[in-house]
């Protein structure tokens, strides 16, 4: 009888993480803007996302265009920094990471700091963008900022990963 308990117990336990939605391994992608990957700060921010517990699936060095950039930017077009954005990110390659874990978005968020380097650097001293970022435009390091942003950032860079496709048209160039 106690045999059979533990059993059920153990079932009940090993159920757990997958009844509950939020322990779901998630992507999100990752990109080191410009200036970080010229400053040399590649090798860092790599090895302080597996020491966070992340997994990165996928990675690529890329120069991007005007086109690129303006496709990627989209949602900000109509704003005043939107030029200097697409220079910006234009100006040299940039490292583009798909990155695994539980909580994949938030958690890489949170550990790029804020969006403004400046503050990131009073208010968040431990945060990649405190350590390579420079201002609100020059912060060093992208993150998604939502799932199904993420799905579709990371789609536009490496086609569809679950199945392959983008990826071999990829490997075809
Ligand atoms: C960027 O644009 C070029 C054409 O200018 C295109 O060949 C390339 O596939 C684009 N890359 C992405 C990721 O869309």
């Amino acid at each position: 009888m106690r045999r059979v308990s533990l059993h059920w117990g153990l079932v009940l336990l090993l159920l757990c993480p997958l009844l509950h939605g939020s322990r779901k391994e998630e992507k999100t992608l990752a990109i080191i803007k410009p200036d970080g990957v010229s400053s040399h700060y590649t090798n860092k921010i790599k090895a302080v996302i597996l020491e966070s517990g992340f997994a990165i699936v996928r990675e690529k060095i890329l120069q991007l265009d005007e086109g690129n950039a303006t496709y990627f930017y989209s949602e900000h077009s109509g704003k005043s920094f939107f030029p200097r954005l697409i220079t910006y990110m234009t100006s040299g390659p940039v490292c583009l990471m798909v990155l695994e874990k539980v909580n994949a978005v938030s958690d890489w968020r949170t550990l790029i700091g804020p969006t403004d380097a400046r503050k990131a650097k009073v208010s968040h001293p431990t945060s990649i963008r405190a350590m390579c970022g420079v201002d609100l435009e020059r912060n060093c390091v992208h993150g998604s900022d939502s799932r199904e942003s993420a799905a579709r950032e990371i789609a536009f860079f490496f086609g569809d990963i679950n199945t392959g496709k983008g990826d071999r048209k990829h490997d075809e160039l």
